[in-house]
């Protein structure tokens, strides 16, 4: 490749008609968020690594651009702007105690894994506003974001609002602490019910509470709800959450925007970096959310001033990427239920499954055509078929609505999708095989040498769950072959019926995990399609 004229991946030139519109847009927005009586200020490019580092940012530090400058201090090109004009604020602002409304438009810079499609420099625009704790500063930025929304020119939005704390609070209240809160608390953030739930059983969780944690995303949007959940659980930090989301929503309808909010009690940030009210915007187009923003009290304390703070952030890109596909889509495009299904077994397992639930694409019992997508136009459900590992990846786009694919293709390619249901067939197992003579090799906790389709899954079992040295030689198929010609000591693979291990003198080491077909569902298709799409959950529950 000729590295003079391209750009490394993830960055791009912008020629100037998309230039011309993200201004625009940006300016628009900017003119909204000011009016409101935001002040805007610039903070550098980039800071000192403690700015960002863990405990502050919400870029992992592997995810950031470092470099040193001549004192050999470590350098990090902003990756969010929250903790750079926290510290700006910290100093410029140090003895204001009455609210202060801060805004900003810059890039930030993430060094995000290549070739997922996602950009490693974007254009931000955000709103911090400092020295308000109060609730009615929650709702007033919530409308904020709801304007923006508008102002971009997007119809068909939601803004999912949650509370960090009451996560918090029901994991204190049911006992749950250290590894197994973070553990519960990746699971529910992922929307992986399934595992969160076997993991509430295991810790001897009751069943009222697991269910309530099971269904804690469930649309609490009127008052009402959240009132009878806040009854439920009883007094507390977790009723306190609730009282706090409920006058805020009390705020929101009085602004007449309610129809747009839905209260998300399952909305939680992977990090500790937010302390209270969280939220989300979401539009069709953009697998993931346009504006992300809430409540972090904590942080500007890092920076020597106690100070309450909430603010958002909106990445222009990703707004304009939304925008661009809308305009592509007609409404009625935007009727469809997109499948992505695995092509095989699989795709014929899930049409067979969806026709006792009464759906049904004719189209695709030809087992001659090449066709490669489907649709019932009187259902308005549309079906692709696609390999496996790039099922997560449409799913994850939003291209596709619902993709049905294998427990070890979601592990392996660990995109932003919910899995909502195991539909129990497409059994195997992922499992660590060699020659008889490696079980004793394995023992002795040298480094090995392993093949496999999944580097992911074989590096995070011998890293993480043996603590053990792995040397991984990635393959694309016939993996048994490595072991039996000297490439690999042993292999990571799937194991279904175990006869191509026990023709070739294979055998299984270790087992890893059970593997079945999944149902996942991309997270904006979830909230802006949630009618549907759980209509469809519960009707394939019913036949399983
Ligand atoms: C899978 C897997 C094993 C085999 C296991 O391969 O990688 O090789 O099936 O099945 P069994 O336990 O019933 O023998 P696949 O047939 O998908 O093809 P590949 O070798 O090209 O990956």
């Amino acid at each position: 490749m000729n590295n003079t004229i391209h750009t490394p991946a993830g960055v791009r030139d912008i020629p100037p008609c998309e230039l011309a519109k993200q201004l625009e847009i940006g300016n628009r927005l900017l003119d909204v968020i000011r009016d409101d009586g935001y002040l805007l200020m610039q903070t550098p490019s980039f800071e000192y690594f403690e700015v960002f580092a863990s405990n502050m940012g919400l870029t992992p530090s592997k995810e950031l651009y470092k470099f040193y400058d001549k004192e050999g201090n470590t350098l990090v090109l902003r990756p969010d702007f929250t903790p750079a004009m926290a510290r700006a604020f910290s100093k410029l602002y140090h003895n204001d105690t009455g609210p202060v409304k801060l805004c900003y438009s810059g890039n930030t810079f993430v060094n995000t894994d290549d070739l997922n499609g996602r950009l490693k420099e974007c254009t931000q625009i955000g709103a911090e506003l400092y020295n308000d704790g109060s609730c009615e500063a929650d709702a007033a930025v919530i409308s904020l974001v709801v304007k923006c929304m508008m102002t971009a020119g997007f119809d068909d939005f939601v803004v999912s609002v949650g509370n960090g704390n009451f996560f918090k609070g029901l994991c204190k209240k049911l006992g749950i602490t250290g590894s197994d809160e973070l553990g519960l608390r990746q699971l529910v953030s992922a929307k992986n019910y399934l595992k969160a739930e076997q993991l509430l059983i295991d810790l001897g969780i009751d069943k009222e509470m697991t269910d309530l944690i099971v269904h804690i995303s469930e649309d609490h949007t009127t008052g009402r709800s959240l009132v009878q959940l806040s009854r439920k659980i009883g007094p507390g930090e977790c009723a306190d959450c609730l009282e706090r989301l409920i006058k805020i929503t009390d705020i929101l309808k009085s602004k007449g925007i309610d129809r747009y909010i839905r209260i998300d009690l399952g909305l939680l940030n992977k990090y500790n970096y937010y302390t209270g009210v969280l939220f989300r915007a979401y539009t069709s187009g953009f697998g993931d959310a346009v504006i992300k923003g809430g409540r972090y009290d904590n942080l500007v304390r890092e920076f020597g001033k106690d100070a309450p703070a909430i603010g958002f952030g909106i990445s222009l890109d990703e707004l304009l990427i939304a925008k661009s596909f809308q305009e592509k889509k007609t409404v009625s495009d935007r009727d469809y239920l997109t499948f992505a299904l695995t092509k095989g077994r699989l795709a014929d397992d899930t049409l067979a499954l969806l026709e006792k639930c009464g759906f049904t694409c004719d189209e695709m019992k030809d087992k001659g055509t090449r066709k490669l997508i489907f649709v019932n136009e009187e259902q308005k459900l549309r079906f692709f078929l696609s390999k496996g590992p790039d099922v997560p990846t449409y799913v994850e786009h939003g291209v596709a609505d619902i993709g049905v694919c294998g427990k070890d293709t979601i592990d392996e390619e660990d995109r932003k999708i919910l899995e909502v249901l195991d539909l129990g067939f497409g059994k195997c197992k992922m499992c660590v095989c060699g020659h008889e003579s490696f079980r004793e090799e394995l023992v002795k906790g040298d480094m090995v040498r392993i093949a496999t389709k999944y580097p992911k899954i074989a590096k995070t079992y011998f890293n993480d769950i043996r603590h053990q040295s792995v040397d991984i030689i990635k393959l694309n198929g016939s993996i048994e072959l490595a072991p039996i010609v000297g490439l690999s000591d042993a292999i990571v693979d799937i194991v279904e019926t175990g006869s191509t291990l026990r023709e070739n003198g294979l055998s299984v080491i270790e087992e890893i995990f059970d593997i079945s077909a999944r149902m996942v569902v991309n997270p904006v298709s979830m909230r802006l399609q949630s009618k549907r799409i759980n209509e469809l959950i519960g009707k394939i529950k019913e036949v399983l």
